[in-house]
């Protein structure tokens, strides 16, 4: 993670200069769309993560196997204010329900937008043995903690049989399941 420290904090010094012109706008929209809100269940890393993920958007790429998927949403603070800057590392299966622990496909991180959005195209895990289907994330705001979980699908019949499910981590599943959604919402100090 540590380079991912060092791209955010140079982030952070960008907009810092920017600060005046964002300050207003984000005040002002703040205050009609915030709802406050409780802050994401955290969930176990699990034996895959490895760490200086490629910062990208796109995680498929061609001949991974698997249904393509787009995973978006905010990140929020408990205020259910958006985040801008924050960093949302992902990582997962394949459509075999296969890690690469060798190299980094399907693994990735990005910064959400001045909106507090990120989106990732990638493919939808298969499950393996013992787990159903989910993805691996983290995500944390430019001065807080690092929230580490797991993101799961509606309607799969290994939900009720796997002791990590939770269902307030469920995604928001469109009905071709081309996309899935999912709103964090991350302590910020
Ligand atoms: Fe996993």
């Amino acid at each position: 993670m540590a380079s991912g420290i060092t791209r955010r904090t140079a982030l952070g010094a960008a907009l810092a200069l920017a600060a005046p012109h964002f300050a207003f706008a984000q005040t002002t929209s703040s205050a009609l769309v915030c709802t406050p809100g409780t802050l994401t269940p955290r969930l176990t890393e699990g034996p895959y993560f490895k760490p200086d993920s490629p910062e990208r958007s796109v995680l498929f790429e061609p001949g991974i196997s698997g249904s393509r998927i787009v995973l978006n949403g905010l990140v929020l603070d408990s205020a259910g204010c958006p985040v801008k800057g924050a960093l949302v590392d992902l990582w997962h299966a394949d459509g075999q329900g296969r890690y690469d622990n060798a190299g980094y496909r399907l693994r990735g991180h990005q910064y959400t937008d001045a909106s507090g959005r990120y989106r990732f195209e990638t493919v939808a895990p298969a499950p393996y043995v013992g787990r159903t289907r989910h993805f691996h994330i983290k995500v944390q705001a430019p001065a807080g903690p690092v929230l580490t979980t797991q993101l799961y699908f509606p309607g799969e019949p290994g939900n009720a049989r796997d002791g990590l499910f939770r269902k307030e981590l469920l995604l928001a599943l469109s009905p071709d399941a081309a996309s899935g959604g999912f709103d964090f919402v991350v302590a910020t100090a």
